[in-house]
Formats: C-alpha cells, structure tokens, sequence
C-alpha cells in the first residue's frame, strides 16, 4: 500500500503514485479519490497526464477515455478495461492498496 495527504490532491488533477512497483493514477473528485493504473491499456501512456471530465479520464495520446470508478473503456481506441485499487480515507490519510493483495 501507499499513502498519501488528501490535502495534496487538487480537485480533477491525477497524481501519479508508486504502488509497489505499479505506477498508479490517483484522482480527487470532490470529496472523493479514485485509482486506476497509470498505463493505459491501449499504448502505454500515462493516463495520469490526461484530462478529467465528470468521472473520465482521457488518454493524453490517443484519446481512449477510462471510467475513474470501474477502469471500464468508455471510448476506443483502448478495448482492455484498466486495473482499479482500493482507496480509503481518514482525514487527511489516503491509502491506495491493491485489491489483488487485500484477497490474499
Ligand atoms: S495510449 Fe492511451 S489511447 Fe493510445
């Protein structure tokens, strides 16, 4: 897992954060924080470079668009969902862990 201070995210601003090795996107909406990974499933790059729109991220390369709550493919030409993590919160604590690990 990897923490991070709520007050250091900007609103709709993703960061881009080592998880382990994994490069995670990590997005504040509002009140709330999402986790994607960072690559994007069509080509490799870096989603945490691109726009957010509504709950969105666009693809800085090409264009792909990513649902920030699911990973799902909103818009080609990405097809392959892209991974999601576990956010929780207190206070000013984030904490981004893998889902995969919190099964065992
Ligand atoms: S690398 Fe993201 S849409 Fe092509």
């Amino acid at each position: 897992m990897t923490e991070l201070a709520f007050s250091s995210l900007a609103d709709r601003k993703p960061v881009k954060v080592d998880l382990n090795g994994t490069p995670v996107c990590v997005t504040r909406i509002g009140d709330e924080v999402f986790a994607i990974a960072d690559t994007c499933s069509h080509s490799e790059a870096s989603l945490s470079e691109g726009d957010v729109t509504d709950f969105k991220i666009e693809c800085w390369l090409h264009g792909a668009e990513f649902d920030l709550r699911s990973g799902e493919v909103l818009t080609p030409p990405a097809s392959i969902p892209v991974e999601t993590f576990e956010v929780k919160r207190a206070d000013n604590v984030v904490i981004i862990s893998s889902r995969k690990s919190a099964k065992g």
